[in-house]
């Protein structure tokens, strides 16, 4: 039998929160909503997630708001450093895995150096919950062997990927926060020889209850996603096992 997760005064966990859906966090991460004096969530944890921080918590959002700037990396570990220094049991609540695109080892860095004790719960990642919620799988004997995790955020206006490596046959590419860069995606994947053919999933708020999917080609990407009109939170699936699904826009 597995000892009891456990949060002391003066530390931090740093929980996934899943990909939207208030049932897709695990027990362990709903243990420790319940010991929790203070919870820093970011703006992707929805209200169904926050729904198990019980009433009378302190609930912080670092996320950014509309009107205002999103909270500097720098602020948000310092505020975890101070509220684990006043003796407060601290939950650091993240969209999808605390470890996968999410800054969590920035902030685990941070609260190690200071001296604070760091717990990590894992959490459901984006990719996992769009394609179980939409019965594709991500991998497949005969469609794909490997499936690889990328971000597509710019930076300096530019995206420096390994596009041969991503353009491998039999392989499932996950693009999280690919929408702006989408149109150099299209272009290098296919310049470095997937095929204009290659199916494409656009799914946005995956498991929530505003889910929207949009199937498509690797060609017809980028017109998809500016005629559709879609915005963030959305990942791109490219792969031959989008051909797989069987549920689309949550209808069976
Ligand atoms: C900073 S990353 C955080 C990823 C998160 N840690 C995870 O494991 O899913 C934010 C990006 O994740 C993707 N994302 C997160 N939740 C999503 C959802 N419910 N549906 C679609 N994409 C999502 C989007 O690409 C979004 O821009």
């Amino acid at each position: 039998m597995s000892v009891p997760f456990h949060l002391p005064p003066g530390s931090v966990a740093l929980v996934g929160g899943g990909p939207g859906a208030g049932d897709l966090i695990t027990l362990r991460a709903f243990h420790c909503l319940q010991q929790a004096d203070v919870v820093l969530y970011d703006l992707l944890v929805g209200p169904d997630v926050l729904a198990h921080v019980p009433a009378g918590v302190e609930r912080i959002n670092v996320g950014k708001a509309a009107g205002r700037h999103s909270w500097a990396q720098r602020d948000i570990c310092a505020l975890l450093v101070e509220k684990a220094r006043a003796g407060l049991r601290v939950v650091r609540l993240k969209g999808g895995d605390p470890f996968i695109f999410g800054r969590g080892g920035e902030e685990m860095d941070a609260l190690i150096e200071a001296g604070i004790t760091v717990q990590v719960i894992p959490g459901i990642t984006a990719a996992m919950g769009a394609a179980a919620g939409l019965a594709f799988p991500l991998t497949h004997r005969d469609h794909a062997h490997s499936c690889v995790f990328v971000t597509g955020h710019l930076q300096h206006d530019q995206l420096t990927l390994n596009w041969t490596a991503l353009a491998q046959p039999r392989q499932t590419v996950v693009i999280y926060m690919g929408l702006t860069g989408v149109q150099t995606i299209a272009t290098s994947l296919q310049a470095a020889g997937l095929p204009a053919q290659t199916p494409v999933a656009i799914v946005r708020s995956a498991t929530c209850p505003d889910q929207e999917t949009h199937v498509t080609t690797l060609e017809a990407l980028p017109e998809t996603v500016r005629e559709r009109g879609v915005t963030p939170p959305a990942l791109l699936v490219i792969g031959t096992v989008v051909g797989l699904m069987r549920v689309e826009n949550g209808a069976e």
